[in-house]
């Protein structure tokens, strides 16, 4: 009767059993050096013969009972480990998502504050040649003018080419005007956003590489009047309305006349953003118009500019330094 009652009593023990360490406890418990089954089987000897012929064969297999049901939960316990145990009730871990460069960001909504007033978005070659980036912008052969933009040009091993010929890494996004004008007529409203590239000394406000965005609107009565509005609508939405001041300074670029340079007021300091002024009659005989058909302006921002004033960066060279401290916090 004992017997029955142990054997009763150690399956509910077994299968209440959670972790290893408690079924080990148990196995210590009934069939350690000093285990309660152990003891039976010790104290058999103490027993007569009858007495043991019945108890003995059933203390025998209770103690084979007992490990195999050790041994199966054992097996089970440790299946149940190796799967992960999930916990719905946690919140998830962060996802590390992939995100814009500062730069993309500003050219993006450039873009998109243009197309709402209806400008087309027009693209060009970073590889030029010197007649789109010099010549039809009215850069006169050997005029120093060419120099106010230091040339990155292609080696050629031919010097008797024409100037469609000689090529270079854009120093402005200005050339696609004259691409444009080629192909298409006025009226229309174009900006070119782009990468262009000046062999200059590097510091906190120059790049060797850095990003332009082109604006041209050509048509029969467009004036500086119109210049004025647009750009200046694009300000006011670019800073979300905060307080900014205009400024514009006589300029001198060979494709413009008149030439202005516009800078603004934010935050109580004055920024240089941007070339402009009226497409010059030359440009527009470049490009075949009749200049007494047609007038209209054009300017040139620089995007990376644009990007400092915004974001407070005081120093160009941290857009091109892939360092993950700075990117990461756009
Ligand atoms: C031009 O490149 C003219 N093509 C702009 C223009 C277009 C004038 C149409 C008139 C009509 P400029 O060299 O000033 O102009 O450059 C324009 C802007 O590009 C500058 O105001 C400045 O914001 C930016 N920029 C110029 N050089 C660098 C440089 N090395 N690194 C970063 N930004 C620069």
């Amino acid at each position: 009767m004992e017997v029955e009652i142990l054997q009763k009593e150690i399956k509910e023990k077994i299968n209440k059993i959670k972790s290893l360490n408690e079924l080990e406890e148990i196995r210590v418990y009934y069939l350690g050096r000093n285990g309660k089954i152990t003891n039976i089987l010790k104290s058999l000897k103490d027993l007569s013969l009858d007495e043991r012929k019945i108890i003995g064969p059933k203390i025998q297999l209770l103690k084979k009972e007992t490990e195999d049901l050790i041994f199966n939960k054992k097996q089970e316990l440790e299946q149940e480990n190796l799967i992960p145990k999930i916990d719905l009730t946690k919140p998830p871990k962060k996802l590390q998502k992939g995100h814009l460069h500062p730069l993309t960001l500003v050219e993006q909504k450039m873009r998109q504050i243009f197309s709402g007033m209806n400008f087309s978005i027009i693209d060009g070659p970073e590889l030029e040649n010197e007649y789109y980036n010099f010549d039809a912008l009215n850069f006169p052969p050997n005029h120093p003018a060419r120099e106010m933009q230091d040339t990155f040009w292609i080696k050629q091993e031919n010097k008797n080419i024409n100037s469609k010929q000689r090529f270079l890494l854009r120093t402005h996004t200005s050339p696609v005007q004259v691409r444009f004008m080629e192909k298409n007529k006025p009226p229309f409203q174009i900006i070119v956003p782009g990468k262009v590239f000046r062999n200059e000394a590097l510091d906190s406000g120059h790049e060797i590489n850095f990003y332009q965005l082109e604006g041209l609107m050509v048509g029969k009565n467009i004036t500086l009047a119109n210049f004025k509005f647009v750009i200046e609508e694009f300000f006011h939405k670019f800073f979300r309305g905060e307080k900014i001041e205009f400024r514009y300074r006589p300029s001198y670029f060979p494709f413009v006349e008149p030439g202005v340079e516009l800078i603004i007021k934010y935050k109580g300091k004055w920024f240089e953003v941007a070339g402009a002024g009226m497409v010059h009659k030359h440009v527009f005989e470049y490009a075949h118009y009749n200049p007494r058909d047609f007038q209209g302006f054009a300017f040139g921002v620089g995007i990376d500019r644009l990007a400092m004033i915004k974001y407070k960066i005081p120093d160009i060279r941290l857009f091109y330094e892939s360092d993950l401290r700075f990117i990461n916090q756009f």
